[in-house]
C-alpha cells in the first residue's frame, strides 16, 4: 500500500471508529515493511555477531509491533527470553555491541543536570482560533500572503503533552530535546530511548534521510494515567494532577529508570530541519504522516485531509464531539496547509507558523480559588463537605460548587480555604478537586477542620469505626428533617405529583410543616399566605396530597419512611411479606431475618426505627390523616418512569451494600445491568478500590458516579 493509499478516506467518516492501539479510534498504519524481519533466517548460536544482529533486528520489531501497533505476535516470555539471549551475547562480546540494541533502552545511570541545546529550527508554538469566523480569517489571511496556496489541509487532534524533538541521522536515533522556551531545549536522549513507541532505528530499507528531525508530543494515555493514580493512592502517595504534568516530569528525571517505569508514548506530527539525501522527499503533510508511520511513529490519530476549509469545520466538530473518547488528553485541533512548499512559502510570524493553526477547545482542568468549604446534612444525617468555588468554567460548563465526599478525603487532598484549586471534568463526570496548586497557597491558610457538631442543629455529630462520614444524630435536626420530608414525597417516597420541591423547601423551613403527616392535613386555607401561591396553586397541592394518600401502597409508604438500608427494593419485599405497617412494626428480629436479603443490619435498623418513640408518634400521625395502606401486589414494572430509566450501568468495587442489592435497586430506577465495560455502557458506579473497569471506562469517557452520587440519583436529588 502507498503512503497516499492509506489516506484515502471518507470525508463524512466520523472519527472514532476503526483501531488504534488499545481504543477504537481510527489510526491507519503503515503497511509492513518490504523486508520482513520475521522472515530473516535466524543464525545458528556458534555464530554470535550474526545471532547478536538478527536478534537486535527482531526485537525491535516485535517492541514495534507490541507498544506501536499494540499487535503482539509472540508472548512476553518468548520475547524475554529472546532479550536475555542478547543481553548475555553483549555481555560475551560487548565488541559487537549494537548502538541501537534494545537492551540500552533500559536505563541505568544518573544524569547529572539535563544539559541544555539549541534547536536547529525554532519549534514554533501555534495561534488559536475559536470559532468559525476567526478560522475563514486565517483562511482569508493566507489567500492574502500566497494567492496560490492550495486550500486543502491535514487536519489532526491537538495532543495536550510535552513537544518533543528526535534527530535521526541515517535513520539512527542521535538526540532528543525538549521544546524549551522554543530556541533551545533540554536534552533527554537518554529518557527518551526508554520509550518504546519511539523507533532506535528507523523502520524499513531506506534509504533514509541524513539527517530528519522529528517532531511531536509525548503523551500519557488517559486509562495509564488513572492506573498510575490508582497505585500512587494505594500507596498513599500524592496523586498526579494531570498526565501532562506525569509525562513531564517523567521525562525530564535524571534517573532514567524512573522514566522507563511510565508509560510514555510519542506521536510525531511535523518535521523541524531535515536533509532528505537520497531518501525520497515529501510533498504533502499527509504524505508525511503516512512517511512517519512507515517509519515506526505513532502518529496522532483519527488525522485527516481535509478538501476545503468547509471540510476543515466539519472534522473540528467532530474531534469536538469525540474529545472524550481520545486515548490521550487533547484539546483542541489541528489544521495545517497540505502543501509543503506553500507551507515553505507561507513562512512563520514571530510567533507561530501562517500555514498552520489551533482550534482550541475549552480547557477540562482549571484553576479557581476554594473559598469555603460547605456542610450539607442529607437526610440521613450524614455531613458531606461541598467545596466552594470562585465562578469557573470547566469544559465549557460554570462550576461553582463540587463535592469533597468526606473527612478523608479532605485530608488526603490537603485542600484549604484560600487555595487555588485543580478543579476537573472528566469526561461527562460531574466536576470535582482534584487537589491544590500548592506554589498558591497564601500564607496562613490552615487545614480544614471537619466539624464534629452538625451545622445546622449543633448537636454532637459522630463518626462510626470504619464509616467516612460523620452524621448529625438528631432525628429532629431541622436539616435532616427536610430531607427526610423531601424523601417522603419524592419519587423514592410516595411519588407525590406536581408538587414542586422548593414548596415543600418553603413548608418546612417556614416551620407550618415538620414532619411528613402534616402534608396531608394541609387546607387551602393554611397554603394562601405564601407567597406566589394563589387558589389554584394551593388547590392542585391539595389535591396532589389527597391523591397520594389514596394511591399510596404499602411499599411506597415504607419506602418513604427512610428507614436506614431500607430502599424501594426491600421496601417491596417487606410490603409482600406483611399485611400492613401494624404488621411490620410488631416484626421481631426472627421473623425479619426470614426474608431473603434481610441481614442483621437492616433487620436491627428496621427494628430501632419502630422502636423509637418519635417515630410511633409520627406513624400514628399518618395513620390519622388516613394515610395507612395495606399490602397490595404492586405491578412489578418500576422500570418506566425511573431516574435510571433506559440507561445501562455497571458497577465495581466494594459497595456499602450487597452487589445484588445494588443491582435490583439500578433495575428498579430503570437501569439495566451489565456485565463489562463496553461502549454501551452509560454509567460505572464505582465502590471502594476500583480495579481496572474504572480505568477502561474513563478511557471510554463513560460517565462515572460513586456510590453516594448513584443514591443520590435514586432519591432523585442532584449530588450537590
Ligand atoms: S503541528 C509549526 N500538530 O501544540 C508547528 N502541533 O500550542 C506545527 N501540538 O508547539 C505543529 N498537537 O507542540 C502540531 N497535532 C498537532 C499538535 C501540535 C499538539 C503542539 C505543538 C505546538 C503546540 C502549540
Amino acid at each position: 500500500m502507498s503512503p497516499k493509499q492509506l489516506f484515502l478516506f471518507d470525508p463524512s467518516a466520523k472519527p472514532g471508529t476503526g483501531a488504534h492501539p488499545g481504543t477504537s479510534l481510527a489510526q491507519t498504519q503503515p503497511a509492513a515493511p518490504a523486508a520482513d524481519p520475521l522472515s530473516l533466517p535466524e543464525p545458528p548460536a556458534d555464530k554470535p555477531r550474526e545471532r547478536m544482529e538478527w536478534l537486535v533486528t527482531i526485537l525491535e520489531h516485535h517492541n514495534y509491533l507490541y507498544h506501536t501497533l499494540d499487535k503482539p505476535v509472540i508472548s512476553d516470555d518468548q520475547y524475554d527470553a529472546l532479550f536475555r539471549e542478547l543481553q548475555a551475547l553483549e555481555d560475551g562480546y560487548p565488541q559487537w555491541r549494537s548502538p541501537h540494541s534494545p537492551t540500552l533502552r533500559v536505563g541505568g545511570g544518573l544524569l547529572g543536570g539535563l544539559p541544555k541545546q539549541r534547536h536547529r529550527q525554532r519549534m514554533y508554538g501555534l495561534d488559536n482560533v475559536f470559532s468559525a469566523e476567526e478560522w475563514q480569517e486565517f483562511v482569508a489571511r493566507m489567500g492574502r500572503t500566497l494567492p496560490e496556496a492550495p486550500l486543502s489541509f491535514w487536519c489532526d487532534p491537538k495532543l495536550d503533552g510535552l513537544a518533543l524533538e528526535i534527530i535521526y541521522e541515517n535513520g539512527v536515533l542521535q538526540e532528543a530535546l525538549t521544546r524549551g522556551d522554543g530556541e533551545e531545549g533540554e536534552v533527554v536522549t537518554e529518557a527518551v530511548r526508554t520509550i518504546r513507541t519511539v523507533p532506535l532505528r528507523l523502520r524499513g530499507t531506506g534509504p533514509f534521510p541524513e539527517r530528519l528531525e522529528v517532531r511531536g508530543e509525548v503523551v500519557i494515555y488517559k486509562k495509564d494515567f488513572a492506573a498510575i493514580n490508582e497505585r500512587r493512592e494505594s500507596l498513599g502517595q500524592k496523586l498526579l494532577a494531570n498526565p501532562r504534568n506525569a509525562a513531564a516530569g517523567a521525562l525530564r528525571q535524571l534517573d532514567v529508570s524512573h522514566t522507563q517505569t511510565m508509560p510514555l508514548r510519542f506521536l510525531a506530527y511535523s518535521l523541524g530541519e531535515v536533509r532528505w539525501g537520497r531518501a525520497l522527499p515529501c510533498r504533502y503533510q499527509h504524505e508525511l504522516a503516512a512517511r512517519l508511520q512507515d517509519y515506526g511513529f505513532l502518529t496522532p490519530p483519527d488525522g485527516r485531509l481535509c478538501a476545503d476549509p468547509g471540510a476543515v469545520e466539519t472534522y473540528v466538530e467532530q474531534v469536538r464531539q469525540g474529545r472524550a473518547d481520545f486515548p490521550m488528553e487533547i484539546d483542541g485541533a489541528v489544521a495545517k496547509q497540505d502543501d509543503l512548499e506553500a507551507q515553505e512559502a507561507l513562512g512563520f510570524t514571530a510567533r507561530a507558523p501562517r500555514f498552520a493553526i489551533a482550534f482550541k477547545f475549552p480547557a477540562m482542568q482549571v484553576h479557581t480559588r476554594l473559598t469555603g468549604i460547605e456542610i450539607q446534612v442529607g437526610r440521613t444525617g450524614v455531613l458531606t463537605p461541598v467545596a466552594l468555588l470562585e465562578p469557573v468554567a470547566v469544559g465549557g460548563v460554570m462550576v461553582t460548587r463540587a463535592t469533597l465526599h468526606n473527612e478523608d478525603e479532605i485530608q488526603a487532598k490537603d485542600v484549604r480555604v484560600g487555595d487555588t484549586v485543580i478543579v476537573q471534568r472528566a469526561g461527562d463526570v460531574i466536576p470535582e478537586v482534584v487537589g491544590p496548586v500548592l506554589e498558591e497557597r497564601p500564607a496562613g491558610a490552615r487545614p480544614f477542620a471537619f466539624p464534629h457538631v452538625c451545622p445546622v442543629c449543633g448537636e454532637a455529630a459522630h463518626r462510626e469505626p470504619g464509616e467516612a462520614a460523620w452524621r448529625c444524630g438528631n432525628i429532629s435536626c431541622p436539616a435532616v428533617r427536610l430531607r427526610s420530608i423531601c424523601h417522603f414525597v419524592s419519587k423514592a417516597g410516595l411519588d407525590v405529583q406536581g408538587v414542586g420541591q422548593k414548596w415543600i423547601e418553603q413548608l418546612v423551613s417556614s416551620g407550618r410543616v415538620s414532619s411528613p403527616e402534616q402534608l396531608f392535613r394541609l387546607t387551602v386555607q393554611d397554603l394562601l399566605p405564601f407567597e406566589r401561591m394563589g387558589e389554584v396553586l394551593a388547590q392542585k397541592i391539595v389535591d396532589a396530597f389527597d391523591d397520594a394518600r389514596h394511591n399510596a401502597t404499602l411499599a411506597r409508604l415504607v419506602s418513604a419512611l427512610g428507614i436506614r438500608h431500607v430502599g424501594e427494593q426491600t421496601a417491596r419485599l417487606l410490603a409482600e411479606n406483611f399485611a400492613d405497617m401494624d404488621a411490620l412494626a410488631a416484626a421481631g428480629t426472627q421473623r425479619l431475618l426470614e426474608l431473603p436479603d434481610v441481614g442483621p443490619e437492616v433487620a436491627s435498623s428496621i427494628r430501632s426505627f419502630f422502636a423509637s418513640p418519635s417515630n410511633q408518634h409520627m406513624l400514628s400521625g399518618l395513620r390519622e390523616a388516613g394515610l395507612w395502606p395495606a399490602a397490595v401486589r404492586e405491578a412489578q414494572s418500576p422500570t418506566d418512569d425511573g431516574p435510571l430509566r433506559g440507561k445501562k450501568v455497571l458497577f465495581t468495587g466494594t459497595l456499602s451494600m450487597p452487589r445484588s442489592k445494588a443491582k435490583q435497586l439500578a433495575e428498579e430506577a430503570g437501569a439495566t445491568v451489565l456485565g463489562s465495560v463496553s461502549k454501551k455502557l452509560d454509567i460505572l458506579i464505582v465502590g471502594e478500590n476500583p480495579g481496572s473497569k474504572l480505568e477502561k471506562a474513563r478511557s471510554l469517557g463513560i460517565d462515572v458516579l460513586d456510590e453516594a452520587a448513584f443514591l443520590e440519583l435514586l432519591a432523585d436529588r442532584t449530588a450537590v
